[in-house]
C-alpha cells in the first residue's frame, strides 16, 4: 500500500504553504480567508503566487497576443507550487473563445497529477437543506480528476481515418460535420481514485462507498470502473465497509430524495463535477462549497465556485466556501484541529444571525430578507465575525492591524508572474 496521500508528504514544525487569489472576487474571499486565519496563530509561512485571467492579459501584455508564451500560469507559480507543503487558491475567472487561453486549473490537476478531487457536502447549522424533512448530510465525494472527457483528446474535423474505426462511426460518414471527445479511462486511474475513496471510508470510520457509474450503457470505461469498484470493495469488507455500486443518473436521483443514505461517494470525473455541484446545493450552494485537488506529491485546495466578476474587489462575496476550503487544507496539513475550529465558528455566526456579520447571499437565499442588498455585511466583516468567534482578543487594534496585513497580502495591483 502506498502512503496516505490525503495527507502531507512530510510532518514539520512549519509549513510553507502558497496562496493564490485568483481573479476578480478570488481576491476578496482570499482576503477574508487570511483573516480568519491570522486570527488563529498557525505554523504557516505563506508564499504569494499568482495565475488565472489576470495573468493571461499580463503575458498578453509582455509577450503579444498569439505568442506561445501567453498562459494563464506564469513559471514562477509552477516554481511555487513545487517548493511549498500546500496551495490555497481562490476563484478564477474563464472566458470563452479567447484563443490559446487554457483553464489554469486543469492545468495544474495535470501538471501536479492532481487524481484526486475531494468535494464534501455536510450541512451547516442556520443554513440547512431545502428539502423536506430537513435531513443530515454529510457527504465526501471522491471526483477523479484527471482522465474521462477531461484528458482532452478531440477531434474537429474528424480524420478520415477515424471513420473506419469502428462499425458504429458509419452512420455518421454521411454528415458533414462530425466531432468526437474521447473519454479515456485507464485501470490506474479507475483504482486509485477508488482506493483513495474507500482508505478515506475506513479511516474516517465510514461504513459505505458508492459509486455512480453508466456501466450499463457505457461498457468499456465504465465498465472497468465498475468492476475495479466490487474488486476493491471485497479488500473492504473485512472493515465493514459495503461497496455500492448504481447507475450515475440514480445517483442523482437518490441524492434528492435520500441523501443521508450517502457517506463516501466515488465517481469518473464528469459524474463527479455534476454530482459534487448537485451535493453542494443540498448544502448551501456554491458560497459553501470547499474543494481539494489531491496528488501524491502536494495539494492545491480550492473553493468549488466561480469569481463573481461583477462583484470583484466590492466584497460582497461569501467567505464561508474559502474558509471551509482552508479547513480541509489545515486537515490535510496534520493541522485539523485548528481546521474544525473554522467550521464551528462559521456555524456559530450563521446561528447567532446578528445584523452586520452575514454576506448578501446569505440573507437572500437562506433569511428571506427582503433588504438583503443594504443589510448585507462585506466579506471581510463576516470574515471578522468568524475570526472573533475564534479568538476573542481578535478586535480593536489586532484586528484593523491584521486587516492591513491581508489587504496588502492580496493586493491585486501587485500580481506576481511574468516578471
Ligand atoms: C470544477 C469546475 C471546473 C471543472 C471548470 C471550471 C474547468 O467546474 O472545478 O468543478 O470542470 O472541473
Ligand atoms: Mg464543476
Amino acid at each position: 500500500m502506498g502512503r496516505n496521500v490525503m495527507k502531507v508528504k512530510e510532518k514539520k514544525d512549519r509549513y510553507k504553504v502558497c496562496y493564490m487569489s485568483g481573479d476578480d472576487s478570488g481576491f476578496d474571499m482570499m482576503e477574508g480567508a487570511l483573516l480568519v486565519l491570522e486570527a488563529m496563530d498557525l505554523p504557516i509561512d505563506w508564499v504569494r503566487a499568482d495565475l488565472g485571467w489576470c495573468m493571461w492579459e499580463k503575458s498578453v501584455t509582455k509577450f503579444g497576443e498569439g505568442s506561445p508564451k501567453c498562459n494563464t500560469v506564469p513559471p514562477e507559480t509552477i516554481e511555487s507550487i513545487k517548493n511549498t507543503d500546500a496551495t490555497l487558491m481562490a476563484a478564477i475567472t474563464s472566458k470563452a473563445g479567447v484563443k490559446g487561453f487554457k483553464s489554469a486549473i486543469l492545468q495544474m490537476r495535470q501538471l501536479f497529477d492532481l487524481y484526486i478531487n475531494l468535494r464534501p457536502a455536510k450541512t451547516l447549522p442556520g443554513i440547512g437543506t431545502p428539502l423536506k424533512g430537513d435531513p443530515k448530510i454529510d457527504i465526501v465525494m471522491f471526483r477523479e480528476n484527471t482522465e474521462d472527457l477531461y484528458a482532452a483528446v478531440e477531434f474537429h474535423p474528424l480524420p478520415k481515418e477515424h471513420f473506419d474505426l469502428h462499425p458504429g462511426m458509419e452512420r455518421f460518414r454521411k454528415s458533414g460535420e462530425v466531432a468526437t471527445s474521447w473519454r479515456v479511462f485507464s485501470k490506474e486511474g479507475c483504482e486509485r481514485i477508488i482506493r483513495a475513496a474507500f482508505e478515506y471510508a475506513r479511516e474516517s470510520g465510514r461504513k459505505t462507498v458508492h459509486c455512480g457509474n453508466k456501466a450499463n450503457v457505457i461498457r468499456e470505461t465504465d465498465g472497468m470502473m465498475k468492476r475495479i469498484f466490487l474488486e476493491v470493495a471485497k479488500e473492504y469488507e473485512q472493515y465493514g465497509i459495503k461497496g455500492i455500486e448504481e447507475n450515475a443518473d440514480a445517483t442523482a436521483m437518490w441524492l434528492i430524495k435520500n441523501p443521508q443514505d450517502y457517506s463516501v461517494v466515488v465517481a469518473s470525473n464528469v459524474f463527479g463535477d455534476i454530482l459534487s455541484d448537485e451535493a453542494s446545493q443540498l448544502t448551501g450552494g456554491l458560497g459553501f462549497a470547499p474543494s481539494g485537488n489531491i496528488g501524491e506529491n502536494t495539494a492545491l485546495f480550492e473553493p468549488s465556485s466561480g469569481s463573481v466578476p461583477k462583484y470583484a474587489h466590492k466584497y460582497r462575496v461569501n467567505p464561508s466556501a474559502m474558509l471551509l476550503t482552508s479547513k480541509m487544507m489545515l486537515e490535510y496539513l496534520g493541522l485539523g484541529e485548528d481546521g474544525a475550529k473554522i467550521e464551528k465558528a462559521i456555524g456559530e455566526v450563521l446561528v447567532e444571525n446578528k445584523p452586520g456579520t452575514l454576506t448578501y447571499d446569505i440573507l437572500r437565499d437562506f433569511r428571506g430578507d427582503p433588504g438583503w442588498e443594504k443589510n448585507a455585511a462585506s466579506t471581510i466583516e463576516m470574515a471578522a465575525a468568524i475570526a472573533g468567534k475564534i479568538n476573542p482578543n481578535f478586535k480593536g487594534d489586532v484586528l484593523e492591524k491584521a486587516k492591513k496585513k491581508v489587504r496588502d497580502m492580496c493586493d491585486w495591483t501587485k500580481t506576481v508572474g511574468f516578471e
